[in-house]
């Protein structure tokens, strides 16, 4: 099957890799703002009835989710009626609760207009919360790049030990540890505030031992900052920090470097300094299957 890929701003260069695994044509848009900051979009490529829109919708959030919703409706107009939507990050995925009276519930209101704005599919990549796939009414395919990551991680470290720097984590460093056949273990965190986190001390056997730290988004980096600085307390010999979605805020990375790892390592469904993993064949995987 052919299909029309259709990148937007923030993920051109994974659209264009997609293609390129798919042998499929890359279509090209105009996007550009008026001198109000309004944005404009034109789809320049020949339409077919199938169409594949890719875009993460991480920093500026808003931003690319309108350009997003702008493409879909569009297409949806022009009459492309199976449009699927690749979201490798997946922004405004961490609220899919009212935790106080009155918060909207992000994760759900996108996923609301997703669907309104025509997406007969979604495909994206480790969602930060599993259950926001009951809010979709269409099929939504949150595919797994951990496989990628232990790939990654085999090439550079003999027998490492995997660490999830929080409980939520845990599912990714077993999924790692079960591919490479390695220990694994986690840490308790507890989140004070956006900015902050504490992380409980523990007893680990990384004593000498190689260790990667995985988790599904680097934030703020703090998340990361205590659990290598657990490690080295704990006597690890080298450590690597690995995640999926490179958000990486501020100086972030920086803070990061500066407790002593060895490298910081993720995957592209975010352009970034570290963005070394590509998800491009993960995805045209998907794309042929579904
Ligand atoms: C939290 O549950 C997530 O898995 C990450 O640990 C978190 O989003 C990382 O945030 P930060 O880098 O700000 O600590």
């Amino acid at each position: 099957m052919i299909f029309l890929i259709i990148g937007g701003s923030a993920s051109q260069k994974l659209a264009a890799n997609i293609a390129g695994e798919l042998g499929d044509t890359l279509c090209s848009i105009e996007t550009r703002k008026f001198p109000d900051g309004e944005r404009y979009i034109r789809i320049k490529g020949k339409l077919e009835d199938e169409a594949v829109v890719i875009q993460s919708t991480g920093y500026p959030q808003d931003e690319n989710l309108i350009e997003l919703f702008f493409l879909l409706k569009n297409l949806k107009t022009l009459d492309v009626n199976d449009i699927k939507v690749v979201i490798p990050y997946f922004g405004y995925g961490r609220q899919d609760k009212r935790f106080r009276s009155g918060e909207a519930v992000s994760a759900s209101i996108v996923l609301d207009l997703l669907q309104d704005s025509g997406a007969s599919k979604i495909f994206t990549i480790n969602l930060h919360e599993n259950n926001i796939t009951e809010f979709f009414d269409i099929p939504v395919h949150n595919l797994s790049a951990m496989p990628l990551i232990a790939d990654y991680i085999k090439e550079i470290l003999d027998d490492p030990v995997i660490i999830a720097p929080d409980k939520g984590a845990l599912e990714h460093a077993e999924e790692i540890a079960g591919i490479l056949r390695c220990e694994h273990d986690y840490l308790e965190k507890r989140r004070i505030s956006p900015n902050e986190v504490e992380t409980k001390p523990k007893n680990l056997d990384v004593d000498e031992r190689q260790a990667v730290i995985i988790d599904d988004i680097i934030s703020t980096g703090g998340t990361m900052i205590n659990a290598s600085k657990i490690l080295k307390e704990h006597g690890a010999s080298k450590i690597i920090v690995a995640c999926v979605h490179p958000v990486l805020v501020g100086n972030s990375l920086l803070k990061i470097f500066a407790t002593g790892v060895v490298d910081v390592v993720a995957t592209n469904t975010l352009t970034s300094d570290v963005s070394v993993i590509s998800v491009a064949s993960l995805i045209a995987d998907a794309l042929r299957r579904y």
